[in-house]
């Protein structure tokens, strides 16, 4: 991809792309954000849209789409069995991965259920460079344990290792050699989402697939923020320089036996799917996608959504396509640094990953410190952005608090969404908030789900600290909003 200088010599990211369809957004006084996260119980999936500025939850199926996904829409053909939309997306998926299986689901976490019933047993262990959410929450619902093996280094918030998302090769060949555990599969991410979005290099995923191989272990893995890997592993590994987006696909797909993903991530549309090689599992498969999510020829999507898929994995070989996330990350990223504010470095896709336990050292694990950042931010600019810390872990089976090695507070940058001055906006409200953030103390859960807690639990804060919180801010910044 040519870049674009400015004469200036200003490094910022210039859009290549131009909206055509926009939405009003609303910015509340900060009472009346105060009120709004009060009445949300202090948890920023139970705002209301309409009362959020610039909505970071997550980059999950609010993605800009494309004048050609939006056509596309329209051109939908609808039936129950045999679509041609359905047609169309599964040859383009089986083109892209070269696999011989597509297998739909509603979205990503429909194929992390059907993978997990059919593979995972109680008792077993299932090695990964990093978890996610309801990953995990489906492995341990059918007894199996998550290993983390994260190379080195990968969980250090603040670094210059290009390739954070790494497995430990060493420590998964030894674990595989060591016969005492039954390994259904091995699962690398793409884009490792709870440690910032962070990459694997495809020199990594070869050497993994070739541990796997040697055990004969599946090696499965989760493209739902592949897009944001593909870019990383294109400007960053030097040996890929002159592979193109297409070519990187098929090669990371030929090191895996079963990939699955998030179209609501991947794609820039909504949905999910399982791609596989020829596996006596397809079959077994195939009927709890039946089962679980709708029959082989939509599997919960919409042909709408399907049509809108088909088009987007298409456009996610466009480099210039799939830069515009992890350059605007990058710049955010790298102005925050510049203020002296902790975030982790480098920029991954996904979004910017603010260090809210550094940004609060105070504040103890138990106390949610990333989720006390994320209702702050929420007061300070109207911004809803995601707690991934101990707030999104799931207590110990004796009921302690499993304290997350990283608290962070995503902003994610939902991928052609933003325009650089709401980005700019966002950076503003996070450095006021870290002048002020000895402002700002823990909150704890007054309801308190079992299982993804973070979803729905309603917490409080600790003390009287909000009110301090919007009193400075509008002392601060007068009668503005
Ligand atoms: N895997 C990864 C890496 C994800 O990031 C997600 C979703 C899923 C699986 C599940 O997919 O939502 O379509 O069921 N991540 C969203 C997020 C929820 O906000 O990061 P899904």
């Amino acid at each position: 991809m040519k870049a674009i200088r400015f004469f200036s010599g200003e490094d910022i990211p210039l859009e290549r792309h131009k909206v055509r369809i926009v939405q009003k957004l609303e910015l509340l006084p900060v009472e009346e954000r105060q009120q709004k996260i009060f009445e949300a119980k202090n948890n920023l999936y139970l705002l209301k849209n309409r009362d959020v500025f610039l909505d970071m939850l997550t980059d999950s199926g609010v993605n800009a789409m494309s004048d050609r996904q939006l056509s596309a829409m329209i051109d939908a053909d609808d039936a129950y069995a045999g679509s041609e939309t359905y047609v169309e997306l599964e040859a383009k998926v089986k083109e892209l991965f070269g696999m011989d299986h597509f297998l739909p689901a509603h979205q990503g976490r429909g194929c992390e259920k059907i993978l997990a019933d059919l593979l995972v047993r109680p008792g077993d262990l299932l090695p990964m460079n990093y978890h996610f959410t309801t990953t995990k929450a489906h492995i341990t619902r059918c007894g199996g344990e998550v290993l983390e093996l994260l190379a080195e280094g990968g969980e250090i918030c603040q670094s210059d290792d290009p390739f954070k998302g790494n497995m430990n090769v060493a420590a998964l060949r030894d674990l595989l050699a060591d016969k005492s555990r039954r390994i259904p599969f091995v699962r690398m991410e793409a884009g490792a989402n709870l440690i910032g979005g962070q990459p694997f290099s495809l020199a990594n995923l070869r050497e993994t697939a070739d541990v796997c191989r040697a055990h004969d272990v599946l090696l499965v893995l989760d493209a739902s923020l592949l897009q944001d890997n593909l870019y990383f592993i294109k400007v960053r590994e030097t040996s890929c320089r002159d592979t193109s987006i297409r070519e990187l696909t098929r090669a990371i797909a030929d090191c895996c036996d079963i990939i699955y993903m998030s179209f609501r991530k991947l794609g820039f549309a909504k949905g999910g799917g399982i791609v596989m090689r020829d596996n006596p599992l397809v079959g077994r498969l195939k009927e709890l996608v039946v089962l679980n999510e709708g029959f082989l020829t939509y599997g919960g999507m919409s042909v709408r959504e399907m049509a809108a898929v088909t088009v987007g994995l298409e456009e996610t070989m466009d480099e210039t396509v799939i830069a515009q996330g992890p350059e605007f990350i990058r710049y955010m990223t790298g102005e925050l640094v510049r203020r002296g504010i902790p975030v982790v470095t480098p920029a991954g896709g996904l979004g910017c990953h603010l260090n809210a336990g550094q940004f609060l050292p105070d504040i103890p694990g138990e106390a949610y410190p990333a989720g006390a950042l994320a209702a702050a931010l929420y007061i300070a600019g109207g911004i809803r952005g995601m707690e991934r810390g101990t707030m999104s872990e799931q207590r110990n089976t004796d009921g302690s608090e499993h304290i997350s090695p990283l608290e962070l507070l995503r902003l994610a940058v939902p991928r052609r969404v933003f325009t650089l001055s709401q980005i700019k906006y966002c950076i503003d409200r996070v450095h006021w908030l870290w002048e002020n953030r000895s402002l700002i103390e823990g909150l704890r859960f007054t309801r308190e789900p079992e299982i993804l807690r973070f979803f729905v639990g309603e917490l409080e804060p600790v003390s009287d600290w909000q009110d301090k919180l919007a009193a400075r801010f509008r002392a601060d910044f007068g009668d503005s909003l």
